[in-house]
């Protein structure tokens, strides 16, 4: 039993199995920083209130900082019995300042401590992740302009569907990780809220100042209810959620260059790819294997503590100490995967004859439709006309484009000789003209647009 596990109340020991299920300082000692920071500013808080003296005050700042820097300098000794970061701390504070040190926890729980030192953890993750997505959208958008002048092909149900510029293609992978960005944005101020001064469950008895303990620590603003403060975590289940979906976009990015990689369209950098130990020839995409691999345990871990949440009573249960696991994983994986991708995309190398090759003259048999439409024929009957020109292409086992002019009148009397202009992929390409079409105007467009946007992160 530590600080608090075998406290007065208890006479015999903990099994020490027990000890080991029960503890979380393997975890969530990475909260260390914000621990400190935290006990400093109540520290403060019950100083103001006059429960210490400002002698004491003092004491426990210097104290706490000494404990700070010992767990920058590696110095910190994890010793048995330190169940979590808060019963370590305070035990080396203690072992520095002596006594006093056993003042700072007046009115104050681990429930409402652990809250706090959960959410600044969570907000300072969230925007650390905001700058890599910001890194991830400026390289992934200069890198679109680039190769504005690349043409690909199309899918839908992954069939060959129109022509595309490889940038619009890239783009489409960018935007909802744009959206993911503009997501993580408005996490952060619900989470950004002060739980410090709820106490165990009740609220704080010393009647501490909590829009000071809000101010000192960072926060907008406090929590305003005692009992949801010390169980309220929403905040994780956001961030999880918002990993899972983010990852989800990583994924399909992924599926999308491996499916390209395979038609030789793309080449992937060495260094995101190996070998095989039996077959010489392979150079397997693992990198991006991996980036389409995360988002399914990243949705488990999404689902999985939400469910632990699930019919909780009120207030603080030892449920929620599950929360750090999931939380500390999702943000790892989060910035391993962002950093992958960024480097993936910046390295990879479109081939444009293979792009190219990808192209055929069919994935313009609805620009043939709309030649006639432009002559005053309805679309209904024209993607039929259009449709009958496929098929005597294929009858006659031709391609589409060669067709002669006496072959097309013959299907419909209004083709004339400028039929010949719809068979050209950058001509089909540019007449996309409209707002977030493929035209080069409107990718252009799209990449200013998401540069100016990855500033404001
Ligand atoms: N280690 C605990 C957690 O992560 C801290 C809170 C413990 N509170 C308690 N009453 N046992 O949730």
């Amino acid at each position: 039993g530590g600080l608090f596990g075998a406290g007065g109340r208890f006479k015999g020991g903990t099994d020490p199995i027990m000890e080991k299920f029960n503890e979380s300082i393997s975890f969530d000692k990475r909260m260390w920083a914000q621990d400190i920071r935290g006990s400093i500013a109540y520290a403060k808080a019950i100083g103001k209130v006059g429960i210490i003296s400002d002698e004491e005050v003092k004491l426990l700042v210097e104290g706490l900082e000494q404990v700070y820097k010992e767990w920058e300098e590696g110095t910190i000794e994890i010793k048995p019995g330190d169940e979590d970061i808060h019963t370590l701390n305070e035990r080396r504070l203690t072992e520095i300042i002596g006594p006093t040190g056993g003042k700072l926890h007046t009115g104050r729980s681990r429930n409402d401590q652990v809250a706090t030192d959960t959410r600044l953890w969570t907000v300072e993750a969230e925007r650390d992740i905001l700058k890599d997505m910001a890194t991830l959208l400026t390289e992934g958008a200069l890198y679109a302009k680039q190769h504005i002048d690349i043409l690909m092909a199309g899918y839908t149900h992954l069939q060959p569907a129109q022509p595309i510029r490889f940038s619009h293609w890239l783009m489409s992978h960018l935007t909802p990780l744009m959206r993911d960005a503009q997501r993580l944005k408005d996490l952060i101020p619900r989470a950004n809220q002060c739980p410090l001064g709820s106490g165990a469950l009740a609220g704080n008895a010393f009647g501490v100042d909590r829009t000071f303990l809000a101010k000192e620590l960072g926060f907008d603003g406090v929590t305003p209810n005692s009992l949801d403060s010390v169980c309220d975590r929403d905040f994780v289940v956001e961030f999880l959620m918002w990993h899972a979906l983010m990852l989800t976009h990583i994924s399909q990015f992924a599926e999308d260059v491996i499916i390209n990689n395979l038609l030789k369209g793309i080449d992937i950098d060495d260094a995101y790819a190996t070998g095989s130990s039996l077959m010489p020839q392979k150079k397997n995409p693992d990198a991006l294997e991996l980036l389409r691999g995360k988002a399914g345990i990243a949705l488990g871990k999404a689902v999985g503590f939400t469910a632990t949440l699930k019919g909780l009573p009120r207030a603080y249960n030892k449920d929620l100490q599950e929360d750090k696991v999931p939380l500390f994983e999702a943000v790892d994986t989060v910035k391993d995967c962002l950093a992958i991708a960024t480097g993936v995309i910046v390295t990879m190398k479109p081939n444009p004859e293979m792009l190219k090759k990808a192209l055929s003259p069919e994935m313009l048999a609805t620009d043939l439709a709309d030649y006639l439409v432009r002559k005053g024929v309805p679309f209904r009957e024209t993607h039929h006309i259009s449709g009958a020109c496929v098929r005597l292409a294929e009858e006659q086992k031709v391609s589409i484009d060669t067709l002669t002019l006496e072959q097309l009148q013959a299907i419909d009397s209004r083709f004339e000789a400028d039929v010949t202009k719809v068979w050209d992929y950058e001509v089909s390409v540019e007449r996309k003209s409209s707002i977030g079409g493929t035209c080069k105007a409107s990718v252009l467009k799209q990449i200013d647009d998401i540069l100016d946007f990855a500033k404001t992160l």
